[in-house]
């Protein structure tokens, strides 16, 4: 028989096949991936390729629509149905015809690249946790006994060559009625390419995945299409466990005090979840049971309370895990109204204190992959810290208290519309300029975003403190040791006295904004102990340089990273490799929701990463004393001359 050359790109596999061979069969033979949920039946439309040019014009060889069959009924009636591009063919319905190169668009492949939103963000590449495998099953008679559960098995077997799958009982319990529905045709949902999650009658292409970052004040939600790896809707929302207390201690206490309390916690965050799955299904306009897999990050405690184990004994040293090993559960099991055979996979914690939002970070940013030493640190209540690079990885948890939150600072409060969240002083005349969230200007004229942008002026929240703190010392105001000059009010009526200290007014008016000697004090207090953290971790890494440094979380996508250097917040880089990453947890979550092998990955980094608990640390004191001085007593700040 006569073979023609067929050339996939941009794989560049190629190989010679006879005449009228499908160009799916020819794809699969060379191990081309190429996608497909209807087996090549013409149904799905995912195995679409464009007969390519390249090459083969410089061989002199002309490849055109004529060296592959012509559209065939199969293709006609999809072309009809759902459109087809100029160009494109289903590569199930078209046979070779003679040399060929064809070209497998991006969308066509399974292991397609995800859109990056930063350049610097790890590229997600789809390794699909759910896949879906359109059968026909042969109906049952009286002369096969066989039950319907082991004809669905063969037709998976002999049409997707899928062999020794598991099926658990709730899947068993609503197959019957599937498969007559779909008159003997069924959609499969494989997970792992182990285990039959979903059956569904006749075709069904639909299949939608949720990555949740479950911080202990919002809790953010991701939903993708599994398929293209796409968002295509976000929602978050508060956790309403903030009733049993503001931060994580006080919820570990009322657990403590209050018999039961961690039911009810658990229950409180389960409920958040179920609405939280129903505003991102209603935005994207699916069925809530489209969803077949759901994905987890989150502090300690909110990792335990999730997961319906009380967390007490994360309250005391030795601040034991229940288990530091990836979960994978059904969704039933935490009552997650989804698919009712939906899975969830909740990254494994790193200690204690360092949760499987760090986990989720060391996804996204993968230190474990790059020589760089890079430090990763993800602000909230507690500091937690990451260092390292490919060949360690270290972790631990600083003290930092609520204060960078805005907390337990005088007009302290969280990020919101109406927080000053930038400041500058003159340093000359010490008056301020600030802007709030929701408005782009700068005033301090009481009044004026009021007016120009219908917000009143509600506090400060912990970006504003940080550059309010910065910006008083480089004018002067306070001095190394953090201490408001009172020789100061001579020079501004801002400096006021305030019993035995003095404090700068920010802002007249309602509210009054000052900064207190108190809210200098808290601020050091904070700084320092995160900078005794990473310092601790630099120490045991014997280093005294880093390459990089990422700022994780929503306190650290806010804070203008010059101003974090110039209070000594982070030890020492240059600050063009200091950047941000904004919700680095919550992409660790969508990388694990789409991408299996990370689920290994995780898992097997996680338990390499050397903890370090800064509490039983000699060393850590003396930093965190050190570091009280702006930006330090005595570690150089050379990139800040620069
Ligand atoms: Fe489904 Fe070709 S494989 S249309």
């Amino acid at each position: 028989t006569q073979d023609a050359l067929v050339v996939f790109m941009p794989s560049g596999k190629r190989g010679r096949f006879s005449i009228g061979t499908p160009v799916l069969q020819a794809a699969r033979k060379l191990g081309v991936d190429i996608d497909s949920v209807c087996g090549g039946r013409g149904i799905c439309g995912r195995c679409q390729v464009l007969v390519s040019e390249g090459e083969f014009m410089k061989l002199g060889v002309k490849s055109e629509a004529s060296h592959l069959t012509a559209f065939g009924e199969v293709e006609k009636r999809y072309a009809e149905r759902k459109g087809l591009a100029e160009g494109r063919r289903l590569s199930c319905s078209t046979r070779v015809q003679g040399d060929v190169v064809i070209d497998v668009p991006p969308d066509s492949q399974v292991h397609k690249q995800v859109v990056r939103k930063r350049a610097e963000m790890r590229a997600i590449e789809l390794d699909p946790v759910v896949t879906l495998h359109y059968v026909e099953v042969a109906e049952p008679n009286m002369h096969d006994p066989s039950g319907d559960l082991q004809r669905l098995e063969q037709a998976l077997a002999s049409q997707w060559d899928l062999k020794g799958l598991d099926t658990d009982l709730r899947v068993i319990q609503h197959l019957q009625k599937a498969l007559r529905k779909g008159d003997w045709t069924a959609t499969v949902a494989v997970h792992q390419k182990k285990q039959i999650t979903a059956v569904w009658p006749g075709f069904h292409d639909r299949a939608f995945g949720l990555a949740v970052d479950i911080g202990s004040t919002t809790i953010a939600g991701h939903l993708c299409d599994l398929a293209t790896g796409e968002v295509v809707a976000s929602s978050g929302m508060m956790n309403p466990q903030i009733r049993f207390g503001e931060d994580l201690m006080s919820r570990v206490s009322y657990v403590m005090m209050n018999p039961g309390g961690d039911v009810e916690m658990t229950k409180a965050v389960r409920g958040a979840l179920n609405e939280l799955a129903e505003n991102v299904a209603r935005e994207a306009k699916i069925e809530k049971t489209n969803i077949l897999e759901v994905t987890f990050v989150g502090n300690p405690i909110m990792h335990h309370l999730l997961l319906g184990i009380d967390p007490t004994e994360l309250g005391g040293a030795p601040f034991a895990l229940a288990t530091d090993g990836p979960i994978t559960i059904w969704a039933s099991e935490i009552d997650l109204q989804v698919h009712p055979n939906a899975r969830i996979f909740v990254l494994p914690c790193i200690a204690g204190h360092v949760g499987a939002d760090t986990a989720g970070v060391i996804l996204s940013e993968s230190p474990h992959m790059s020589v760089e030493m890079t430090l990763i640190v993800d602000v909230g209540t507690n500091a937690e810290i990451v260092l390292g690079n490919r060949d360690r990885l270290l972790a631990a948890s600083s003290p930092t208290g609520p204060a960078f939150e805005g907390a337990q600072i005088s007009g302290g409060q969280r990020a919101a519309p109406g927080a000053i969240e930038r400041v500058r002083i003159d340093p000359e005349t010490l008056e301020p300029k600030f802007k709030v969230i929701g408005s782009d200007k700068w005033s301090n004229e009481p009044g004026f975003f009021e007016e120009t942008a219908l917000i009143g002026v509600t506090g400060i929240c912990g970006s504003g403190i940080i550059e309010a703190l910065a910006e008083m010392y480089l004018a002067g105001i306070i001095n190394q040791d953090g201490v408001i000059d009172g020789g100061m009010a001579a020079k501004s009526p801002r400096i006021q006295p305030e019993g035995r200290t003095f404090s700068y007014l920010l802002r007249e008016g309602e509210p009054t904004i000052r900064i207190t000697q108190t809210d200098v004090r808290a601020i050091q207090l904070a700084k320092a102990a995160l900078y005794a953290g990473a310092r601790l971790l630099m120490d045991k890494l014997g280093i005294d340089k880093l390459d990089r440094i990422t700022l994780a979380g929503a306190f650290g996508s806010h804070i203008d990273v010059k101003y974090a250097m110039i209070l000594g917040m982070i030890p020492d880089c240059d600050l063009s490799k200091v950047t941000s990453a904004g919700n680095a947890a919550g992409t660790g979550a969508r990388i694990a929701l789409l991408n299996l092998k990370a689920r290994d990955e995780i898992a097997r980094v996680v338990k390499q990463v050397e903890k370090v608990e800064t509490a039983v640390e000699p060393m850590f004191q003396q930093h965190f004393v050190e570091a009280m001085a702006i930006p330090h007593k005595t570690a150089p700040y050379e990139n800040l001359a620069k």
